[in-house]
């Protein structure tokens, strides 16, 4: 049977990724694909546990923990979801994915990007997603979106997530067939109509 396909959403915590991914899975279903939907951390079963973990837990994280803790939950849902359903001709839409890690725990907390590159390989066991969309928004708005209540990561200030931002940029610098970059302070319906317009084009 032939392979589906795995694209991944990123940007910054507020930026509308998780809106525009269920946006083009309502799309992609109407056009009668079949579609999962996943995110990291998260997914289902321990990925959840491990989400709760690293978002909610108030105690010291050491940086190193904190990535190991995002490449196992990675590990877990490659193998438990993301890969199954790719090989059944499935669209896998999945909720940040291995660029989160280098933006956030290599161009955020400072780790040395090589190592979390190596980490991603074999978390992944080598398997970059097909497409991956980039919403990039300034930090000042994405912060407004969040509100006042913030998570662990949320609450890492404004520097953090302006190196977050440029991570993100350079690896769509690095990368371009993969990559895309979109504005995400457009409205939800113009966005949308970029998704669409790009992956029609790529895929
Ligand atoms: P989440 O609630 O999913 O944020 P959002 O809804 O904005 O996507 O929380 C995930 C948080 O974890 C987010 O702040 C980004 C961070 N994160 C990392 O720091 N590294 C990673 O590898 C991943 C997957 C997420």
């Amino acid at each position: 049977m032939k392979k589906g396909l795995f694209i991944t959403f990123e940007g910054a915590d507020g930026c509308g990724k998780t809106t525009q991914m269920k946006l083009l899975a309502e799309y992609l279903k109407n056009n009668g694909k079949e579609v999962v939907l996943t995110r990291e951390p998260g997914g289902k079963g321990l990925g959840e546990k491990v989400r709760e973990i690293l978002l909610n837990y108030d105690g010291p994280v050491s940086d190193r923990c904190e990535s190991f803790l995002f490449l196992a939950d990675r590990a877990q849902n490659i193998d438990i979801i993301v890969n199954p359903a790719v090989e059944e001709g499935k669209i896998v839409l999945c909720d940040r994915h291995i660029d989160s890690t280098v933006a956030y725990q290599g161009y955020g907390r400072g780790l040395d990007i090589k190592k979390i590159n190596m980490l991603n390989n074999i978390a992944t066991n080598g398997k970059k997603p097909d497409l991956t969309f980039v919403f990039d928004i300034d930090v000042e708005t994405s912060m407004q979106r969040v509100g006042k209540e913030k998570d662990r990561m949320e609450s890492a200030g404004i520097d953090f997530h302006n190196r977050v931002r440029q991570g993100y940029l350079e690896l769509a610098k690095q990368e371009p067939q993969r990559i895309k970059v979109l504005n995400a302070t457009k409205s939800i319906d113009e966005i949308h109509k970029n998704v669409i317009k790009i992956f029609e084009k790529i895929v």
